[in-house]
C-alpha cells in the first residue's frame, strides 16, 4: 500500500469514528512512574487518547501522525479537556525529519511499530535519561486475528538490542481485551 493510500485510509477511519475519545493505554499509564517531568513526544498519536492523558498528567506534548483528520480530532478533544497539544502532520517513517523537531524527555509508540529508521531517530531525540515507551501486538496476536498483518506485529525480542544509546528497562509480553502485545521500556544511556 502506498504512503497516500495508508494515509486515505486512517483518514476515512477517523472520519467514521464516533466522536469521543478513547481510554489512554493502559500498559503506558501503568509505566508513567519511570517517565521523566517534562516533555513527551507521541509518535503515531492517532486522534489523542494518549497525548491528552499525559498532558492531563501535567507534561507538555507533541503529537505528531500523517492522518490530517486524526489531529483535528486531537485537537477537538485537547479543547474540550483544556489542555494544550502540539501537533505535527509527519510522515513518520520519514526518520530524518525527526532531526529538526528538538529533544524530548520521553517519547512513546503507542500501537504501532516503528521503522528499524524511526526507532533511532527518536531513539537520537531523547535528551539523556530520557524515556521511551512502546507497546504493541506482537507474532502472537495474529493465532487468534490471522488476518491482522504481520508488518504491525513485533517479532518476539525485535526491539532488544537495537542501538547502544537506550538501556533496556523492561521487556514484557502480555494480553489485554484487545490482544497480545510486547511492551518496552528503554532509558537514554547519560553519555549520549
Ligand atoms: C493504531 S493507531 C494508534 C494511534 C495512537 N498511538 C493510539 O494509541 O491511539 C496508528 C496511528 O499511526 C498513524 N500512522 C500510521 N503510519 C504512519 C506514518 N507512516 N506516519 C505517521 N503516522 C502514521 C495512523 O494515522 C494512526 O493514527
Amino acid at each position: 500500500m502506498s504512503d497516500t493510500d495508508s494515509t486515505s485510509r486512517w483518514n476515512a477511519r477517523y472520519l467514521e469514528r464516533p466522536n469521543r475519545l478513547f481510554q489512554p493505554e493502559t500498559y503506558l499509564v501503568e509505566k508513567l512512574a519511570l517517565f521523566r517531568a517534562g516533555s513527551v513526544m507521541d509518535v503515531a498519536c492517532g486522534d489523542g487518547r494518549n497525548a491528552i492523558y499525559l498532558a492531563q498528567q501535567g507534561y507538555n506534548v507533541t503529537g505528531v501522525d500523517f492522518s490530517i483528520e486524526g489531529l483535528n480530532r486531537l485537537k477537538g478533544f485537547a479543547s474540550e479537556a483544556g489542555v494544550t497539544i502540539h501537533t505535527k502532520v509527519l510522515n513518520v517513517d520519514n526518520a530524518s525529519q525527526f532531526s529538526q523537531l528538538g529533544r524530548y524527555d520521553n517519547a512513546i509508540f503507542v500501537h504501532f511499530k516503528p521503522s528499524v529508521q524511526t526507532f533511532a531517530a527518536v531513539s537520537e531525540l531523547l535528551r539523556p535519561h530520557g524515556v521511551l515507551c512502546m507497546t504493541s501486538f506482537n507474532t502472537a496476536h495474529r493465532i487468534s486475528s490471522p488476518n491482522f498483518p504481520a508488518a504491525f506485529c513485533h517479532e518476539e525480542g525485535e526491539f532488544l538490542n537495537r542501538t547502544q544509546c537506550l538501556e533496556l528497562v523492561e521487556y514484557v509480553s502480555y494480553q489485554d481485551t484487545c490482544g497480545k502485545f510486547d511492551g518496552y521500556i528503554f532509558r537514554k544511556c547519560a553519555d549520549y
